[in-house]
């Protein structure tokens, strides 16, 4: 093995570990990864010549790259994705459970001589900033160059984590993407993947490990991401008295400067990086950007929880983004880009549906063939030009919404949570809990239509999601559902807890139509969650929480968009429909068993009883 530059000397434990595991997969050569950005502009030549990468036009794009993934290797696979704990009630009814004794034999036997003939290289990286209080570094080896530089975006790379590091304790995180090549042989500008059945997302909860083995796409591969800053972090934020959770953060200021921020739970696709960028159209409001995916939340002295975003880039979806849904997001990925799954124009740009212009009678499609608009397939279906789960990875220092606060080690004091997800019919706009107790209720109740975030699930029926967790959380379900009501308690006593709300975005008519119109819009929701923080804000106390009153939602210059009739309707208890939701609730909450703190079996009878 090839050792192409020094290792740290101030690391022993840390070298000793990397040289084991290059025992293990046996890389033709070995690289310590500094973070600057010579490294990264060389990674992004070697990924371009070797016919992986393409580079955009500098004059459309500039420092752009776009990747075209396998066809099989498109989003997180969540049949795939385990949570090795000691016991399989550990890893609780949510979570695919393997014993971790086994799966380690397994994933060794795919790991020895898994990287021959590529470069392992060694990814030092901070979640959070380096050197806070709250965030937590990791070593990522992986044989990916695009690994690399995308972790180069995601996170805080290279030898400043280091210094803070020493000898210190790290997360180890170890990825292949499961195809070593024959002497000589080359990947020919195909991207390199396993098979699904060789595919394994592995967390092993009680050593803060994470093994990824067959997978080079986003969330799979990227293990800062959703392996360490949640499913990891919410077994340590359990066992440490802190909250790690699948949530935006945004900075909201109301006309008079006053500032609140507020975090949002939403599925993967259901609008966290659009609410986050979000540009409000009620004048004299103004929303910046913390974070986009990733909360972790700490009560400070006073009692305050304060949030932080542990990422530095966004892992935002392409499809839909456009000047009008997310101007901030477009942006964003003006420059310094990592496109993947988009469609390449005739003149070296990117597109997408939904970017907001018609698609050029020209283009190379996702999977690399020509395109034209109108296309079908062999079974007359639309032939769409991006995946639709394809993503941009840009910086979150080139969003012109970025808040100045967001590097700030201390974090931002939040004043409301909001759960939501796609739901076509019942939930309304919005209506916010009545105690805490009730928005822990809300929160393991979250439900969503089924996006392309992950592989392995039905697109459009209604799965339960509880706070936008299912994919994420790193142990059972039911006890962090007690989590939540812990720090309840721990919050009650300083007296200054956030406000729940649910939201919903996605209401149709009985036309298909969405109800509401969305993006921009979306702020006159936020500010009546503003109002309410601050003890404002008309709210009429009903069976499901408080909602609205008609005249709470500032609509002006809505009016022809959103009729009264419809404004009724989005803000409305639908009895009969919440008498279906209560049987899934229940049909929901049978998975968690024991496990299922007696508060929400309590507030779901009170529920029951309140419907009448
Ligand atoms: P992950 O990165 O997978 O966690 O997704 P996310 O929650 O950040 O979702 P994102 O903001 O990227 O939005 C996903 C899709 O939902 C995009 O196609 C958006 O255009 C669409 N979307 C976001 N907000 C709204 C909204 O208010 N109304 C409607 N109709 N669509 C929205
Ligand atoms: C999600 O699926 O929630 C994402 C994308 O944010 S990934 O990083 O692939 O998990
Ligand atoms: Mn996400």
């Amino acid at each position: 093995m090839k050792q192409l530059n020094q290792a740290p000397a101030n690391s022993p434990k840390l070298v000793k570990w990397v040289n084991d595991w290059a025992a293990i997969c046996k890389p033709d050569a070995l690289y310590w990864c500094n973070g600057s950005q010579e490294e990264y502009n060389q990674l992004c030549d070697e990924l371009v010549k070797s016919g992986l990468g393409i580079r955009l036009n500098p004059a459309k794009r500039p420092n752009c790259l776009l990747f075209r993934s396998d066809p099989s290797d498109v989003a997180r696979v969540e049949a795939r994705t385990f949570i090795a704990a000691k016991t399989k009630e550990d890893a609780g009814p949510t979570n695919n459970w393997v014993d971790p004794v086994e799966l380690k034999k397994t994933m060794l036997g795919l790991y020895d001589g898994c990287m021959k003939g590529r470069t392992m290289y060694v990814i030092p990286f901070s979640m959070g900033p380096v050197g806070s209080h709250i965030a937590k570094i990791g070593i990522e080896l992986t044989d990916s160059a695009y690994v690399v530089i995308n972790m180069h975006v995601m996170t805080r790379v290279g030898n400043k984590v280091l210094d803070v590091l020493k000898d210190g304790e790290f997360v180890p995180c170890v990825h292949s993407v499961g195809k070593p090549l024959a002497p000589g042989e080359s990947d020919n500008g195909i991207w390199p993947c396993a098979p699904l059945d060789k595919k394994y997302i592995a967390h092993f909860p009680e050593t803060r490990e994470i093994w990824s083995f067959g997978s080079g796409y986003g969330g799979n591969a990227l293990l800062g991401k959703k392996c360490l800053a949640l499913r990891i972090a919410s077994v340590q934020a359990r066992d440490e008295g802190w909250m790690a959770e699948h949530m935006l953060i945004l900075k909201l200021t109301n006309p008079k400067g006053e500032v609140k921020y507020v975090t949002g739970a939403f599925p993967s696709a259901c609008g966290k990086t659009n609410l986050a960028m979000l540009i409000p159209t009620l004048l004299g409001w103004t929303v910046e950007t913390v974070g986009d995916d990733i909360a972790w939340m700490k009560f400070d002295k006073e009692g305050n929880l304060r949030a932080i975003n542990p990422e530095a880039g966004f892992f935002g979806v392409a499809p839909g983004t456009s000047m009008k849904s997310n101007k901030n997001a477009m942006l964003s990925c003006a420059k310094d880009t990592i496109f993947t799954n988009v469609a390449l124009t005739d003149d070296g740009d990117v597109w997408w549906e939904g970017i907001g212009t018609d698609a050029p009678a020209h283009l190379i499609d996702w999977k690399g063939k020509d395109w034209k608009p109108g296309q079908v397939d062999a079974d007359g279906k639309p032939v769409k030009a991006a995946h639709p789960n394809a993503r941009f990875t840009a910086r979150a220092y080139n969003c012109p919404a970025i808040a100045a606060e967001w590097q700030d080690p201390a974090g931002v004091p939040i004043s409301a949570f909001l759960f939501g997800g796609r739901r076509p019919s019942t939930l309304p706009l919005v209506y916010e809990a009545k105690s805490w107790e009730h928005g822990v209720f809300i929160g393991s109740t979250v439900g969503s239509e089924v996006t392309a975030a992950a592989l392995d699930v039905t697109a459009g029926t209604v799965r339960r999601d509880p706070f936008a967790m299912l994919p994420f959380c790193g142990y059972n379900m039911g006890d962090y559902f007690k989590h939540w009501l812990e720090i309840g308690k721990t919050g009650a006593k300083q007296g200054n807890l956030p406000r729940i709300f649910c939201v919903n975005w996605f209401r149709k008519n009985a036309d298909g139509k969405f109800m509401w119109p969305g993006f921009g819009e979306n702020s006159r929701v936020l500010a009546w969650v503003f109002d309410r923080c601050n003890g404002k804000g008309e709210a009429r106390a009903t069976a499901i929480g408080n909602l609205p009153t008609a005249e709470a939602i500032d609509l002006k210059g809505l009016e022809g968009e959103v009729s009264e009739a419809d404004l009724a309707e989005l803000l409305t208890v639908n009895t009969e429909g919440w008498k279906k939701e209560l049987e899934m609730i229940k049909e929901h909450y049978k998975k968690f068993a024991g496990h299922l703190p007696s508060e929400l079996s309590k507030q779901l009878e009170e529920l029951e009883a309140r419907l009448g």
